[in-house]
């Protein structure tokens, strides 16, 4: 049932294009934005003013990179924030809150119960959800579904890139109940979402490179993950994906903090991958990245740049480069992603461990 591939990861990293168009598919008819579930009249949506993203694990990242596009095309203010926390705090709710609860299972306790947190305050809910008929769902105003599959694989792949793409698809729907989008732009923004499956689809056709440096790094002790703007979520996702699937410390973070304290780690040797905008549609944060490459090399880190196709500003200041094909700046996290998965499962395989099912973790959490 692997499909030929060696591990469940493996398939699910292939799959990835397939998960992207089928979680969009059918959710725009040419004028609006389709939900699968709406118990939310239009006018609800139209008052919502501001939005939180709940989640736990890659969920929350894949939340953490759709504020971007949320607020860029909504203008509403998103918080995103962890579950377990968001429930344990006192969070500003009302009715004219949207609290997006985005989860694989659909059963994850702290999201589950930060549902029901919000429900009581008031608040509308939509889930972002991969199963169907789950409880998360069943207690939400609306839902839209990811369409990834049954994913096996304990850390998650296709799932999270379908939820990053569902995440876009309510800002959209969202950007045209607030009047912040006409129909013409919300097709335009649709279509260039769904072209992102070509997009990983030709990602995947560029992995060798990452195989390789996979089992160069099977020995290193630790590896660092810079990036900014929705580069720096793909940074924490990179990390926590080597963290579980190769049990290596690992460490996400904005690039532009570097200098306020992770300079300090940068020894010989050090593997730093950085995910780098694109030089022509983010002249200035290209250049703020390509100056923190220079800084980490410069003090021995082993540089692995992650980097727009034709981009020769970085290459030389690149140990291993990988190339990405070129796609809005928006959505650069759904093919920036792709070589980060693989790496950490290269990784898991040299070092000999169970790639589907890392030790201490489990696929739903059902308990807090
Ligand atoms: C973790 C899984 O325990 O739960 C992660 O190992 C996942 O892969 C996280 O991202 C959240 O799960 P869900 O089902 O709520 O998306």
């Amino acid at each position: 049932e692997k499909g030929g591939y060696p591990t469940f990861m493996d398939k699910e990293i292939a799959e990835q294009p397939t998960a992207l168009a089928d979680t969009l598919r059918g959710h725009f008819d040419g004028t609006a934005v389709i939900l699968d579930e709406q118990r939310l009249g239009d006018d609800e949506l139209r008052t919502i003013d501001k939005v939180f993203v709940v989640a736990c694990g890659s969920a929350y990242h894949s939340g953490l990179v759709a504020k971007y596009a949320i607020e860029h095309w909504t203008r509403l203010p998103v918080e995103v924030e962890l579950a377990s926390e968001f429930r344990y705090r006192d969070p500003v709710l009302d009715r004219d809150t949207l609290v997006v609860a985005v989860s694989q299972s659909g059963e994850t306790a702290d999201t589950l119960e930060a549902v029901r947190h919000a429900r009581r305050q008031g608040a509308k809910v939509l889930a972002v959800c991969n199963t169907n008929g789950s409880q998360i769902p069943r207690e939400s105003d609306a839902v839209l579904y990811t369409h990834a599959g049954p994913e096996i694989g304990v850390a998650s792949t296709k799932a999270f890139l379908a939820q990053v793409a569902a995440n876009y698809l309510v800002g959209l729907a969202l950007a045209q109940a607030r009047g912040t989008k006409y129909s013409d732009e919300v097709a335009r923004e649709f279509e260039a979402l769904c072209a992102m499956s070509a997009a990983v689809e030709e990602t995947l056709t560029l992995m060798e490179p990452v195989r390789e440096l996979g089992r160069e790094l099977a020995n290193s002790r630790a590896v660092l993950f810079l990036g900014r703007h929705v580069g720096y979520p793909v940074a924490l996702e990179g990390a926590l994906k080597l963290k579980e699937l190769a049990y290596m410390h690992a460490e996400g973070f904005a690039a532009g903090e570097l200098k306020h304290g992770p300079i300090a780690l940068i020894e010989q040797g050090l593997p730093v991958v950085v995910v780098t905008p694109s030089p022509k549609s983010q002249p200035v944060l290209h250049s703020k990245l390509l100056s923190n490459i220079r800084e980490v090399q410069a003090r021995g880190a082993r540089t692995i740049v992650i980097a727009e196709e034709g981009d020769d500003t970085v290459a030389p200041f690149a140990d291993t480069l990988i190339e990405l094909p070129r796609v809005p700046s928006l959505l650069q996290p759904l093919v920036a992603t792709v070589p980060l998965q693989v790496l950490a499962a290269e990784i898991a395989r040299a070092k000999g461990f169970d790639i589907d099912k890392p030790r201490n973790l489990a696929k739903s959490v059902t308990v807090e």
